[in-house]
C-alpha cells in the first residue's frame, strides 16, 4: 500500500521536477536510489504493478547482525554496505554531482577523452541558481556553440542542459537591431566564453541594447538575471507573469539589477502589467524595438495551485524569423553541434546495456541521440527494459574501463538501470521527429496547454495571422532555424484541437505517453492542475506499462 502511494508520490514529484527544470531519466535513477533506501531500512518490498522486470528485493530480519552478509541478486552486501552505497549515491547526485571518479585514471584509454575543465567554460552560480539538483552544465562544464544563423543580422548561442546525461540544447538569439546594437531573447549562462563571444559581436555591431525573456519557465529564468548583470547599460524585459519555484518569490529574486525605465515587463495591449514594480514603469510605453520586432503572449495560464505557464513569441520582421521558446520544437536524426561538442552522453545512451562497448561512430551518435529525445520527451520510453536496482549496482561495477567516463559528472555510480532492444526504438523515435516536422511538447499538450486549449490555440491563431509571412523558426531546445511557415506553426497545436469524434493524435506513440497520461491525471487529482479539456482518445491510458484502465 505504502509503496504504490509513494510510487505515485514519485511520478507526480518526477514530472513536476522535469515540467520546471529539464526533460529527464532522473525518474529511473531516484527510483534506484529509492529502492536501495528501502532495502537498506526495511520499509517493504516494491510492489510490481507495472512492469514485470522490477524485483521484489529480499528483506532484511531485525536480527541480522550489521555485518553479516546476504545474497541479493547474486551478490554479497551487508547492510553497512548498502548503507553506505545509499549514502554515496545521495551525496554523488544531490550534493556533489561533480565527482572526478575517473578523472585521473587512464584517461587514453577512453573511447571519447573526456574535454579538459576550462575556467571559460564554467559558470559556478549554476548550482546555486539550478537548486541542488545535478543538472549538467551547473557545476559541471558548460560549453557554448555559436551559430550564425543569419550573416551580420542574426546568431545563436548554445549551451546544454539537462540531467543524469539526458542533455538537450538550451538556446539564446542575438538580433541586430537597424540603427545599430543588440536584442538578446533568453539570454543562457554567462561564462567567460559566451561573454567573450558577446564581446567580439558587440565590437562589430553595437552594445547590447536589449535583453528580452519570454517565458516563465525556471530554465531560462535562472541565467536571466547574471546575464543581465553583465550589461548594465541594457533595458532588460521581461514576461509577464512571473513567478519562482519553489516559493513565489519577488520579482527582484530574478537578480537583475536594472531599474524603472530599464527594467520593464513586456506590455500587452489592454492589459496592466502584472506586476507592482512594472505598473511603475508602463508610463515609458511600449518597446523601442517593436517596429522590427513583434510579439504576442500567450498567458498568463494560471494553475489550479501555484504557478503560471506563460510565453511570448517574437516575430523580426525584417527576416520573417519567428522566435520562440517551448512551445513549438523539432527534431531529427542528427544531434545538435552543442550536444557533439562533446559526445560522451550520447555514447552513454547508445549502449543496448551497461557492459556494451560502443564505438564513437556518426551511427552510435544518432542511436543515442534517438534515445536521449525519448527520455526527454517522455520519460519514460516504451521501449527500455528496467533492470533491477541491485543489479545494476552490480553491473555498473562491471562497465568496461573504456566507456568508464560517460557518465562522468552527470550520472551517479554509473547508473545504467535499464536496457534497450537494439533498434527496436527507431519506430517510436520516427513517430516523435517525422522527418523534423514541427511539434508541440507532449509535456505541453498533455499536462499545461491541453488545460487552456482555447487561450492557447486563440494565441496561435493571432500568431499566424498576424504573423503570416514567417519562414522559419528558432525555438530554444532541439533543432535550430527551421524552415516553417504559418500553417506548420498552427499544425504543431493539431492534439489541442482533438474531440471525442475527431481525435487529432500527440506526436509520440500511445504506449510512450503512459507515464504522462498518469502524470496528467494524478495532477488533476491532487488539484495541482485544473482537468484536462483536450478528449485525447485516452489511448495512453489503456497502453504501455503506466496503463490505469480507468
Ligand atoms: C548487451 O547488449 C549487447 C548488444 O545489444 C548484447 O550483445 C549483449 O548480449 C547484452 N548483454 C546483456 C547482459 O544483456
Amino acid at each position: 500500500m505504502i509503496t504504490y502511494t509513494f510510487r505515485r508520490f514519485l511520478v507526480a514529484l518526477i514530472v513536476a521536477v522535469a515540467a520546471l527544470f529539464a526533460p529527464t531519466e532522473c525518474f529511473l535513477i531516484s527510483d534506484s536510489m529509492c529502492r536501495m533506501y528501502a532495502e537498506t531500512t526495511r520499509f517493504g518490498e516494491f510492489s510490481n504493478r507495472e512492469s514485470s522486470s522490477f524485483q521484489v528485493m529480499p528483506r532484511f530480519n531485525e536480527d541480522d547482525k550489521m555485518e553479516s552478509p546476504h545474497l541479493i541478486s547474486g551478490i554479497m552486501w551487508n547492510r553497512r554496505k548498502i548503507l553506505q552505497q545509499a549514502a554515496t549515491i545521495a551525496t554523488s547526485s544531490l550534493l556533489m554531482p561533480h565527482l572526478p571518479a575517473t578523472a585521473a585514471s587512464s584517461v587514453s584509454s577512453f573511447v571519447v577523452p573526456s574535454p579538459p575543465s576550462s575556467p571559460s567554460t564554467t559558470w559556478p552560480l549554476g548550482k546555486v541558481a539550478f537548486s541542488l539538483l545535478p543538472l549538467a552544465g551547473t557545476s559541471t562544464r558548460r560549453a557554448t556553440v555559436e551559430e550564425t544563423i543569419i550573416p551580420d543580422t542574426m546568431w545563436t548561442h548554445d549551451q546544454i542542459q539537462g540531467i543524469v546525461n539526458v542533455n538537450v540544447p538550451v538556446r539564446m538569439t542575438t538580433i541586430r537591431l537597424k540603427d545599430g546594437g543588440l536584442w538578446v531573447h533568453n539570454p543562457v549562462a554567462p561564462t567567460p566564453q559566451l561573454l567573450h563571444m558577446m564581446k567580439c559581436l558587440e565590437e562589430k555591431y553595437g552594445p547590447v541594447k536589449h535583453i528580452v525573456l519570454g517565458t516563465v519557465a525556471l530554465e531560462h529564468k535562472a541565467t536571466f538575471g547574471p546575464f543581465c548583470q553583465k550589461f548594465p547599460q541594457a533595458t532588460v524585459w521581461v514576461q509577464p507573469g512571473q513567478w519562482s519555484f519553489p516559493l513565489d518569490l519577488p520579482i527582484d529574486a530574478l537578480g537583475v539589477t536594472q531599474k524603472g525605465k530599464q527594467f520593464r515587463e513586456l506590455p500587452v495591449p489592454g492589459k496592466r502589467a502584472t506586476n507592482s514594480v512594472f505598473r511603475a514603469s508602463e508610463k515609458y510605453g511600449l518597446p523601442e524595438w517593436m517596429d522590427e520586432i513583434d510579439y504576442e503572449v500567450l498567458g498568463p495560464l494560471e494553475f489550479e495551485s501555484v504557478g503560471a505557464f506563460s510565453e511570448t513569441a517574437f516575430f523580426h520582421k525584417a527576416t520573417k524569423t519567428l522566435l520562440v521558446t517551448d512551445t513549438v520544437v523539432s527534431v531529427d536524426k542528427n544531434p545538435p553541434p552543442i550536444i557533439q561538442e562533446d559526445p560522451r552522453a550520447l555514447l552513454f545512451h547508445a549502449r543496448d546495456n551497461i557492459t556494451e562497448i560502443v564505438a564513437d561512430t556518426p551511427e552510435n551518435r544518432q542511436r543515442g541521440w534517438r534515445r536521449m529525445v525519448q527520455f526527454g520527451l517522455v520519460f519514460f520510453p516504451s521501449q527500455i527494459t528496467v533492470v533491477p536496482a541491485t543489479e545494476a549496482l552490480k553491473e555498473a561495477s562491471k562497465i568496461d574501463p573504456s566507456m568508464k567516463n560517460l557518465g562522468d559528472g552527470a550520472v551517479p555510480l554509473n547508473l545504467y538501470p535499464w536496457a534497450w532492444d537494439g533498434n527496436s526504438d527507431e519506430r517510436n523515435f520516427e513517430a516523435i521527429s517525422e522527418n523534423g516536422a514541427l511539434f508541440c511538447p507532449p509535456i505541453l499538450t498533455k499536462l499545461i496547454l491541453d488545460r487552456e486549449p482555447q487561450k492557447t490555440l486563440e494565441w496561435v491563431d493571432r500568431v499566424t495571422q498576424r504573423f503570416a509571412a514567417l519562414k522559419r523558426i528558432v525555438p530554444c531546445h532541439l533543432n535550430n532555424y527551421i524552415p516553417a511557415t504559418a500553417k506548420d506553426f498552427s499544425r504543431a497545436f493539431e492534439p489541442l484541437r482533438s474531440t471525442p469524434t475527431n481525435l487529432r493524435p500527440q506526436r509520440p506513440l500511445a504506449e510512450d505517453l503512459s507515464l504522462l497520461q498518469e502524470a496528467s491525471d494524478l495532477l488533476t487529482d491532487l488539484k495541482i492542475v485544473g482537468p484536462s479539456l483536450v478528449c485525447d482518445g485516452e489511448a495512453a491510458r489503456k497502453v504501455g506499462r503506466f496503463a490505469s484502465q480507468r
